[in-house]
């Protein structure tokens, strides 16, 4: 399963590349708000930095919502740096978009997915990623895992090579459910993958080792 980070925080994307488990970042608008970039040069500039921190690819996000701009817009983004993959929403314009760029063998990561229709849409599109928000349906009660299940079927029952992306994880649980079924990606932010490390008898564990050394050692 690839592990990538969701988010715009350089210092957290190095943290995650040091433990050496990283294998990509996604970013969002919101995630780059977040971080107070804003305006295209600085946007561009933020992609570069983040491309040169990681080793795997580098989901950047179109604004535009019709298909000549998105291809536009694409096409600048794509140019910046083999590790971008464009992302674009799940809309029509956006279907037209992620088959011309399939078609010209540029990676995207369709976005905004929440439901098996849509992600077999992205699949027939060409789409290298799908992105199903798994914590947002959380969030109103539905089963965002049940959607990861239910594309595993699908894509596996015709070999779609769109990689499912599970996104908007929130917690470790989600992205050890994840795994069982068999999502190809996760993206989720620094705390989820971190708080896989924790365990409280490993804490005892190594505690007790250290003293027993310590005690051997005297
Ligand atoms: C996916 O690529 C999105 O950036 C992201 O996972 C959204 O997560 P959120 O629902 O926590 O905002």
């Amino acid at each position: 399963m690839k592990f990538f980070i969701d988010t715009a925080n350089l210092d957290q994307i190095r943290e995650a590349q040091q433990l050496g488990i990283l294998d990509g970042v996604t970013t969002n608008p919101s995630l780059m708000a977040k971080e107070g970039i804003t305006g295209q040069d600085n946007i561009i500039n933020h992609y570069k930095a983040i491309c040169d921190i990681v080793d795997g690819d580098v989901s950047a996000e179109v604004i535009a919502t019709d298909f000549e701009n998105m291809v536009k817009e694409g096409e600048v983004l794509a140019a910046l740096n083999p590790k971008i993959v464009v992302k674009i929403p799940m809309i029509a314009d956006g279907l037209k978009a992620l088959k011309y760029f399939s078609n010209k063998g540029i990676k995207t990561n369709c976005t905004l997915v929440f439901s098996a229709g849509q992600a077999l849409l992205a699949a027939k599109a060409g789409a290298t990623y799908v992105s199903p928000f798994i914590g947002r349906l959380d969030d109103i009660s539905t089963d965002g895992l049940d959607l990861i299940e239910k594309i595993r079927v699908i894509y596996d029952n015709y070999g779609y090579e769109t990689e499912i992306l599970a996104a908007s994880v929130r917690h470790p649980m989600h992205i050890i459910n994840c795994a069982e079924i068999g999502a190809d990606v996760m993206t989720g932010p620094l705390s989820a993958i971190t708080a896989l490390l924790k365990h409280p008898l490993t804490d005892l564990g190594l505690a007790q080792f250290l003293a027993d050394h310590k005690k051997g050692n005297s």
